[in-house]
C-alpha cells in the first residue's frame, strides 16, 4: 500500500510540481443480499482492504488531467465539455464531475493520477470506488461541503447515467461508509443503515477470483432489474400498494406471476427469500451463529445460480469445491455475476490447506489459477494525506 502512495506521489510531482491531496477508496465484499438493492431490499457489505489511491490537485484553469498508472493510459479535457469517450475508465471520473455540474455545484479543472490493488472485473466494486473517490476528492478541493450519503448517490448516479449500468447502490454506499471490524446492515429503501460488529471467532473471509472477468454482466444485469419490474408491474394489477419487489410476498408471485411468465417468477422469488435470508442471516450473526448464516450463504448461491441465472460454470465449480468442506461455513458467488469472486467463510487454520485444494481442482477443470485473497474490513474513503499547501512559498 505505501508503495502505491509512494509512486502516485512521485509521479504527481513529477507531472505537475506540487503534491498531491491522496484518497483511499477502498472495494468491498457483500456477505449476503445480492441483486437486492435495485429492489429497495436489505445488503450487508463491508469495505476491505483492498483500494484505489487518487492524487488530486485544483488547477488554475478548467482543464482535467487524467492519469490510470496500472493502465498505462492518461486523458485530458476540460470541465466546460464533460463527453462520453472511448476510455471507458474516464467515465466513472468524468461522470462524477456531471452529476456534481447537474447539481449545480462549482467544479474547477483538477489534476487526477491513481492507481490501487482492487483486482479490475472481479467484483471487488473498483468502478465504485474510484467514483467514490473522485467524489470525495472533489469535494475536499473545491469545498463542496457534500455529506458522504449525498456523494454516495452521485457516484451511483454517475454509473447509472454515464457508464450506463443501472446499479443499485450498495457498492458506493459501502466503499463510501465502511467501517473497520464492522459490516452496513442497509435498507436501500430508506439508507437507514446500522454498523454490525463481525463477530466470526477464528473465522476469515477469503475470496476465489475465478479470473473470468464479468464482461458479459453489464447487459445482462439491465435485463434482471427489467425482469424484476415486470413482476411488479404484474403484482400491481391486483396489489397497486406493492411499489417494488421490497413489498411483495411469496404469495402474490405464487397468485399473479408464476402463470403469466414463468422466467420473470423464478426472478422475483430469488429476491423476496433472498430479502427474507438476509434479515435471517443479520439474527443468526446477533447469536454468534456462524454456521447457521454459512447455511444461508449456500443457500444464496443456490438461487443465484438456479433461478436468478447470473452465475457462470466457473463460479458454481468453486462453490462445489467448498460445499460440505467441515472447515468452509458458507461460500457463494458475489456481486452482479457471471465472473468474478466467489466469497468463503473460512476457519482461519484451514485456509492454506483449502487455498492448495482448491487452486489444484481448479486448474485441472478449468486450465486456469483461481486468484486468491483474504479480505479484512477496512474503513470507507478517507483522506490519506493532506495536500501540502505551502508549496508555493
Ligand atoms: C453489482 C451492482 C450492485 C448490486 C450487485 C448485486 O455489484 O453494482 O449495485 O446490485 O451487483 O447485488
Amino acid at each position: 500500500m505505501h508503495s502505491i502512495i509512494n509512486n502516485i506521489q512521485q509521479k504527481f510531482e513529477e507531472k505537475f510540481q506540487e503534491r498531491p491531496l491522496i484518497i483511499r477508496a477502498p472495494g468491498r465484499v457483500n456477505l449476503i443480499g445480492e441483486h437486492t438493492d435495485y429492489n429497495d431490499g436489505f445488503v450487508l457489505p463491508a469495505a476491505i482492504n483492498k483500494a484505489i489511491y487518487l492524487g488530486m490537485s485544483a488547477r488554475q484553469d478548467d482543464r482535467i488531467e487524467l492519469v490510470a498508472v496500472d493502465l498505462n493510459e492518461s486523458y485530458t479535457g476540460s470541465v466546460n465539455n464533460i463527453e462520453q469517450n472511448n476510455q471507458h475508465w474516464t467515465l466513472y471520473i468524468l461522470g462524477v464531475v456531471d452529476q456534481l455540474q447537474k447539481a449545480g455545484l462549482k467544479v474547477g479543472g483538477f489534476n487526477c493520477i491513481f492507481s490501487g490493488d482492487i483486482p479490475l472485473g472481479a467484483g471487488l466494486s473498483s468502478s465504485a470506488a474510484l467514483e467514490c473517490g473522485v467524489a470525495f476528492g472533489l469535494n475536499e478541493l473545491f469545498s463542496l461541503e457534500l455529506d458522504k450519503v449525498h456523494m454516495v448517490k452521485i457516484a451511483q448516479c454517475a454509473e447509472n447515467e454515464f457508464v450506463g449500468v443501472q446499479c443499485g447502490i450498495m457498492d458506493q454506499f459501502a466503499s463510501m461508509m465502511g467501517k473497520k471490524n464492522f459490516v452496513i446492515q442497509l435498507d436501500c429503501r430508506s439508507l437507514d443503515y446500522s454498523y454490525n460488529p463481525i463477530e466470526m471467532e477464528g473465522v476469515d473471509i477469503v475470496l476465489f477470483d475465478s479470473c473470468v472477468s464479468h464482461s458479459l454482466a453489464s447487459s445482462e444485469y439491465n435485463t434482471r432489474r427489467q425482469q424484476c419490474e415486470q413482476g411488479v408491474q404484474l403484482i400491481r394489477q391486483k396489489y397497486p400498494e406493492v411499489k417494488t419487489l421490497r413489498d411483495a410476498t411469496q404469495e402474490m408471485l405464487d397468485e399473479l406471476v408464476k402463470d403469466q411468465d414463468p422466467v420473470v417468477y423464478r426472478r422475483c422469488r430469488y429476491v423476496v427469500q433472498e430479502n427474507r435470508r438476509l434479515l435471517e442471516g443479520c439474527e443468526d450473526l446477533r447469536r454468534g451463529d456462524v454456521a447457521s448464516f454459512g447455511q444461508k450463504m449456500f443457500a444464496t448461491h443456490d438461487g443465484l445460480s438456479k433461478n436468478y441465472e447470473v452465475s457462470c460454470p466457473e463460479l458454481d465449480f468453486l462453490i462445489d469445491c467448498v460445499k460440505g468442506h467441515p472447515d468452509v461455513l458458507g461460500a457463494r458467488m458475489m456481486g452482479g455475476g457471471f465472473g468474478g469472486c466467489t466469497i468463503n467463510l473460512v476457519r482461519k487454520e484451514a485456509i492454506p490447506e483449502l487455498i492448495r485444494s482448491v487452486s489444484q481442482k481448479y486448474e485441472a477443470a478449468m486450465g486456469k489459477t483461481p486468484k486468491v485473497y483474504v479480505a479484512e474490513t477496512e474503513a470507507g474513503v478517507s483522506v490519506v494525506q493532506q495536500q501540502e499547501t505551502a508549496a508555493a512559498d
